[in-house]
């Protein structure tokens, strides 16, 4: 079974749709706590939900074939490279957070890294400036790619079908090729001009790509055959690894063959907490995602969210109140914990919490500058991807995986079939200067060798009454947290179904810049002037769309509802 959602932001061009989802709200708020009917894909016993139908169907014909949600897990991941190249990769990197049918818990960073040579001020001028793209396009912005590490160590740990039953039907549609979308085509035609910049003329993307074309890409295939045939090493020590290096150094770059050699990915534990009956499981450093949810759930815990109605101006306001507070902490204290010490006792601590919420006041907006620590301006992006996975035993895997910018460092090489990240940039080049996406990071997030950069990234699982509830995420650069959050609270507290909850007009505040952002539409007038009576500032500018979130629920009767983000291609797949 299939559900595809609704291409592009039609979503959010249609009134007839917008009608029927606020009344749908406003249904689910006035029986908070009846039962909520489903209104996504339903299935018996396993799902897939990801950006592209394609990833999603191969992981679940893995699951088919008697594969388990890891199996499924590292088809979907490269399925995603190959459908999907705008964040989906092999030469990029992330999160895994999972939860056995046994009730286990654990997580994967497959983050990237810096290379051997890297130092502080790798991307300043002799006058200590930051040299603008230098960590953000082409050879020199690139970390020393995860992936491949990470789907071998689930694989080898977690995995049960041979590794070739789970890559054929990934080689296969790298064969067949992936027809292209009305997003795709968009996407591609935005960036375009940044690609051939960076990759040339004789680069695979040159040529324009419209809705219905087919885009084979036999490079790619090859370089995953080759993986296949060789293992994890193929990637890291083999063929692929010296034409990899040499690729990248022969256009300035950084990383060696040694840098390939050393990468790791760790199992980390999880940031694990309880919100009124629920035990939320998510991300911990190098994200913050994982961090920073736990500090907003703790701080509106004593306030009951759900009886103030869903995204009304109080809700928006007490949200927008731990947001503040939540990410005024977040850059100035995280960053990778192999290198930093990361205060997470104190951080985490309720007391603390409870305390950080002292002076707020339904009365009148905080101002971010009267909430203490670091500087930090955060801007969106949608350049990564979430998926999320329940098999037919009740295992769980939520992953969030990313080239960092569109098409990462826009540098694609064209022998190995795949683009490389730019996620040098998600380090502090230079304390008090803004990255790519508006964020000033502090010194836990400075460049050093070896070290991974802080990422946003919350692949998340939530268990109610100690059973598996919810598996979620999303991309959205600094948004993916507060996007997650009101994933959950949509659920939770308003009683929307999955795909409502998903599809749910959202909003997002940072502490610095000091005001909200909402999405286009589903927000009304009145909502935003009584926000304004309250003294908060609202960008009128910036209306962008917030996430694209990937989303299952396990129903009361264990059936699984998909909750595929109509703001994508995003698909559910299940049987
Ligand atoms: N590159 C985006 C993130 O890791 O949050």
């Amino acid at each position: 079974m299939i559900n595809t959602s609704m291409s592009g932001h039609s979503l959010f061009r249609r009134p007839l749709t917008i009608a029927v989802i606020f009344l749908l709200l406003i249904t689910g708020v006035q029986c908070r706590r009846a039962p909520t009917s489903p209104t996504g894909l339903v299935t018996e016993k396993a799902m897939v939900v990801s950006a592209r139908e394609e990833a999603s169907e191969i992981g679940i014909s893995i699951l088919r074939e008697g594969g388990n949600a890891f199996d499924a897990m590292v088809a979907t991941e490269l399925a995603l490279a190959v459908a999907y190249p705008y964040a989906g990769n092999l030469g990029g990197g992330g999160f895994m957070v999972y939860r056995k049918s046994n009730g286990d818990v654990g997580a994967l960073d497959y983050r990237e890294k810096a290379p051997l040579s890297a130092t502080a001020d790798m991307y300043l001028d002799s006058l200590g400036n930051v040299i603008p793209g230098k960590s953000t396009k082409g050879a020199t912005a690139v970390g020393v790619p995860g992936t491949i590490a990470g789907v071998f160590e689930v694989h080898e740990k977690m995995g049960s079908l041979p590794l070739e039953k789970i890559l054929e039907p990934v080689i296969a549609l790298a064969e067949k090729g992936v027809v292209v979308t009305d997003n795709q085509e968009n996407r591609l035609e935005r960036y375009r001009e940044q690609i051939i910049e960076i990759s040339g003329e004789e680069t695979f993307f040159y040529t324009k790509c419209r809705v219905g074309d087919t885009l084979k890409y036999p490079s790619l295939a090859n370089t995953l055959r080759r993986i296949m045939k060789n293992g994890r090493d193929e990637f890291y020590k083999g063929e692929t690894a010296k034409r990899l290096a040499a690729f990248i150094q022969e256009r300035g770059g950084y990383i060696t063959e040694e840098d390939l050699a050393k990468y790791e990915a760790v199992w980390r534990q999880p940031i694990i907490f309880n919100y009124k009956d629920l035990r939320i499981i998510s991300m911990s450093p190098p994200s913050s995602g994982g961090v920073t949810i736990n500090q907003i759930f703790k701080m509106i815990e004593p306030y009951d969210i759900g009886d103030l109605g869903h995204n009304s101006g109080e809700a928006i306001q007490l949200l927008t109140e731990a947001f503040r507070r939540a990410y005024a902490d977040r850059n100035y204290y995280l960053g990778d914990p192999d290198f930093v010490e990361i205060p997470l006792d104190f951080l985490l601590k309720e007391d603390y919490l409870r305390q950080r919420m002292d002076d707020f006041t339904f009365k009148k907006a905080t101002r971010s500058e009267a909430v203490s620590h670091g500087t930090v301006e955060i801007l969106e992006s949608n350049e990564t991807t979430h998926y999320s996975i329940v098999d037919e035993m009740g295992n769980a895997v939520s992953v969030t995986t990313t080239l960092n910018g569109a098409y990462g460092s826009k540098l694609y090489c064209d022998e190995l079939g795949f683009f490389l990240n730019n996620e040098m940039d998600d380090f502090s080049s230079k304390p008090g200067v803004p990255n790519m996406f508006g964020l000033i990071g502090a010194e836990a997030n400075s460049i050093e060798a070896e070290k991974r950069m802080l990422s946003s990234m919350t692949p998340t699982i939530v268990e109610k009454d100690g059973a598996l509830w919810l598996v979620v995420g999303t991309p959205g650069g600094s948004t993916i947290i507060t996007a997650v959050a009101q994933t959950i609270i949509n659920t939770y507290e308003f009683n929307l179904s999955m795909q409502q909850a998903v599809e749910a007009p959202r909003f997002h505040h940072q502490w610095l810049p000091d005001y909200i952002i909402f999405e286009p539409d589903g927000f009304p007038e009145s909502t935003k002037e009584f926000l304004r009576t309250k003294g908060y500032e609202i960008n009128e500018e910036r209306t962008p769309v917030i996430g694209k979130v990937d989303a299952i629920r396990i129903l009361p009767d264990g059936r699984k509802e998909g909750g595929a983000d109509p703001r994508g291609d995003d698909t559910a797949v299940g049987y």
